[in-house]
């Protein structure tokens, strides 16, 4: 049996060289195996969980994701992008799946957790924040994907995928099928730290670097970098762990005997910030380059990537609408046959 991935992301705004390293990267490389279909999701009923009074940034964002996707090399011919919204059959199934999951394990699902303490929601959770895990389940479970690539702070989503999927199965017969994460070779990689070195990269904490970024935001944002607080001179001696610059060139520098190299140089000491940032602009200015000019070549053209996101909607609606049926002869909702 052929293997299915569907992966995807919020759109709150343009995607950043994390995802880059952490997923799109990875995503080009699934496609080019042939090994998969691969179904690509910007979740924007999943965006506006935390976003309800904002709709307009999740609009407009869906086609800068839509733009991001293209730019690195994700090929509609190959890969099917979709907007979650758009597919009613999803919705239904998160309703189905609201029956099998209790108020007490989502509210200790370890990654909504975190991200309510983010949010500072304080008492005032949305209900449809606490359930996306089940909206996700949803996703997941419609398009019978078999893998999901994740970092592993996403991991406790695919657990409950994978304990909706029994419960369901148990109790209506085996129409869902489990799903596997598929984690990133590093957790360096999965998860890229932000400009601060201070936490995961993102755009609410004002502490990324954008595919969309020009070159020379890209190089202020660089020289900017938080790196060893106790490395002032050229000659002291640098720490390489926990240092932001490092583990960009970690995710991005192919090089690794000249990355090795420069490691050692800064750990003796003798090698200046200035320098490693330096080479870092050269390696990430190389890579983001045709990047940006590919996505400004497909922002020239909205009636295209209207028409991709329209024709992969549909074939992703096809594929849903599938398992909807056999999930709704399964529990006899199947009234007028
Ligand atoms: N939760 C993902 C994010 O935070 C987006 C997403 C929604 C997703 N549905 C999915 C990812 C299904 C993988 C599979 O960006």
């Amino acid at each position: 049996m052929r293997k299915i991935i569907l992966t995807g992301d919020r759109p709150t705004g343009c995607l950043h060289i994390g995802h880059y390293a952490g997923s799109l990267k990875n995503r080009v490389k699934f496609q080019e195996s042939g090994l998969y279909d691969t179904f690509i999701m910007i979740a924007d009923h999943q965006a506006l969980t935390d976003h309800a009074k904002n709709p307009a940034l999740i609009r407009k964002s869906v086609f800068e994701v839509a733009l991001d996707y293209l730019a690195v090399g994700i090929d509609p011919s190959q890969s099917t992008i979709l907007i979650q919204s758009q597919i009613p059959e999803l919705h239904e199934l998160t309703m189905l799946f609201l029956n099998l999951v209790t108020v007490s394990r989502l509210s200790r699902n370890p990654t909504v957790k975190t991200e309510i303490k983010q949010k500072q929601f304080g008492d005032s959770i949305p209900a449809g924040f606490l359930i996306y895990p089940v909206s996700q389940a949803a996703d997941i479970t419609a398009f019978k994907a078999t893998t999901v690539p994740v970092g592993s702070d996403q991991l406790p989503m695919i657990e409950q995928t994978k304990e909706l999927v029994r419960s369901f199965n148990q109790a209506y017969g085996e129409v869902l099928t489990e799903p596997e994460a598929l984690l990133p070779n590093s957790e360096k990689e999965g998860r890229l730290v932000g400009l601060d070195g201070k936490s995961k990269m993102s755009k609410s904490l004002g502490n990324a670097i954008f595919l969309s970024d020009e070159a020379d935001e890209i190089q202020k944002k660089i020289m900017g970098m938080f790196t060893d607080p106790n490395h002032i001179r050229v000659e002291d001696p640098g720490q390489v762990a926990g240092n932001p610059v490092f583990d960009y060139l970690e995710a991005f520098c192919s090089d690794k005997e000249v990355l090795e190299g420069l490691k050692a140089h800064y750990q003796r000491g003798g090698l200046g910030d200035m320098k490693v940032k330096r080479y870092l602009n050269e390696i990430l200015q190389a890579e983001l380059e045709p990047i940006r000019a590919r996505r400004k070549m497909f922002e020239k053209d909205p009636v295209y990537i209207q028409e991709v996101l329209r024709a992969g909607t549909e074939t992703a609606r096809s594929k849903v609408a599938e398992t909807l049926t056999e999930v709704r002869q399964a529990i006899g909702l199947d009234y007028f046959r």
